[in-house]
């Protein structure tokens, strides 16, 4: 009955983390997944979480079923962060907010949103991008198609080439764009050309999808969100997914956000409805343990603030282990141009590195990257960043 089910090849990714938990080498690191790991090389729990648990395990709660959207103060600490605390649009009633089983949960609720009530609508993503994008948008049989973006050769953005595919697009194609700390390649856009990327969008009537995973890794909370307030300054339709995984140091609890702002109230109330209905029929409310740190830590003054700091922590080292790998590397091979290294930002690098060469670093001295040659940055640390240096000018001096 199940002989004609295929297999599954695994994740690219999430499969990397099996292989490197199954590995004996005593020296391995795992620069794989997308993963802030700190200086001792351990998952940290953020200060404030700890608090914000403190407080939900005394007394212990019962635990109901949340509403469809989620919890109100996660959602509202979604679109502050998001939007800027007291934003126009936020006292208008223009943003319909609902709280997602992590950035995934949000991307895939989108999905269906766009495939339900944009059925025309293609969705074009970054060449490259997460290989999750195309395989949640094509799982709710909506096309994908890639937009220009990652130049390798020159380690560059193809910034006019990306502009004049964008100019060919059909009104109200969905672009994907990552507002900061692009996933894979690190590469993000200036200000400057967001505000062309933008003016395209609108001239054109395309619909920006923005994808935040990494709020604060970049520049800080504000900077990192420019994009996303350009674009309703700009008086843009605008859909964001939004992700605490790696700014709260919160994987497991899959807690995110799916945020679509629109030109009225009526539209964001209809929108809003639309959104809790997907969720009933998908997996009918998120579960409430992230959802209850999500609130506490977002409302909460003294936690927010002390977040923040904990935040750009994490953003300081990983820019810290960029120099240091930077100036190693180009130490050990001087004819090389390794300023890429500190030109990208967030969590991680796109090196360059071929496949065989990747595959080189993970059987010979256990370190692991993703394929496409992605380094997650944060899993560097001072006791093993020379491992790895010496391991990368190996694979690349062949
Ligand atoms: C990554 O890109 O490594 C992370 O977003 C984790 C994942 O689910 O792929």
């Amino acid at each position: 009955m199940f002989e004609r089910i295929d297999y599954y090849a695994g994740d690219p990714i999430l499969g990397l983390m099996e292989k490197y938990s199954a590995d004996n080498n005593p020296n391995k690191v795992n620069l794989g997944i997308g993963i802030y790991y700190d200086e001792s090389g351990v998952l940290p729990v953020l200060d404030c979480v700890k608090t914000a648990e403190a407080r939900i395990a005394d007394p212990i709660a019962p635990r109901p079923y949340l509403p469809m959207a989620g919890l109100p103060g996660h959602r509202k600490g979604c679109q502050e962060l998001l939007f800027g605390k007291g934003a126009q649009i936020l006292q208008d009633g223009l943003v319909a907010t609902i709280a997602t089983i992590g950035g995934s949960g949000a991307l895939k609720v989108g999905a269906e949103f766009i495939h339900e009530w944009f059925p025309q609508s293609k969705c074009y993503v970054s060449d490259p991008t997460w290989g999750n994008h195309i395989a949640i948008f094509e799982g709710s049989d909506v096309e994908v198609g890639k937009y220009p973006y990652y130049d390798k050769a020159n380690s560059s953005i193809k910034f006019d080439e990306m502009i004049a595919f964008f100019e060919t697009l059909n009104k109200h194609d969905v672009i994907l764009l990552h507002p900061c700390c692009h996933n894979p390649t690190g590469m993000d856009l200036t200000q400057a050309q967001w505000d062309t990327v933008l003016n395209v969008i609108k001239a054109h009537e395309l619909i920006p999808f923005m994808d935040i995973a990494y709020q604060g890794f970049g520049e800080d909370m504000d900077g990192d969100a420019y994009a996303i307030r350009k674009a309703v300054e700009m008086g843009l339709p605008l859909f964001v997914s939004n992700s605490f995984s790696k700014n709260l140091s919160l994987y497991g609890e899959r807690v995110g956000g799916l945020s679509v702002v629109c030109p009225t109230a009526d539209e964001a109330e209809r929108v809003f409805g639309q959104l809790n209905a997907m969720v009933r029929r998908i997996y009918s409310s998120p579960p409430s343990h992230g959802g209850h740190v999500v609130d506490i830590v977002m409302n909460d003054d003294a936690l927010h603030e002390q977040w923040v700091g904990e935040v750009y922590a994490m953003r300081d080292r990983i820019k810290a282990m960029r120099l240091k790998l930077k100036s190693v590397l180009e130490a050990k091979i001087p004819n090389r141009n390794f300023d890429y290294i500190t030109r990208q930002n967030g969590m991680f690098s796109f090196t360059g590195l071929t496949p065989e060469q990747v595959e080189r670093l993970q059987s010979k001295y256990g370190i692991y990257m993703v394929s496409n040659s992605r380094m997650c940055v944060a899993g560097l640390n001072t006791s093993n960043i020379d491992y790895v240096a010496n391991a990368m000018a190996d694979v690349l001096k062949d």
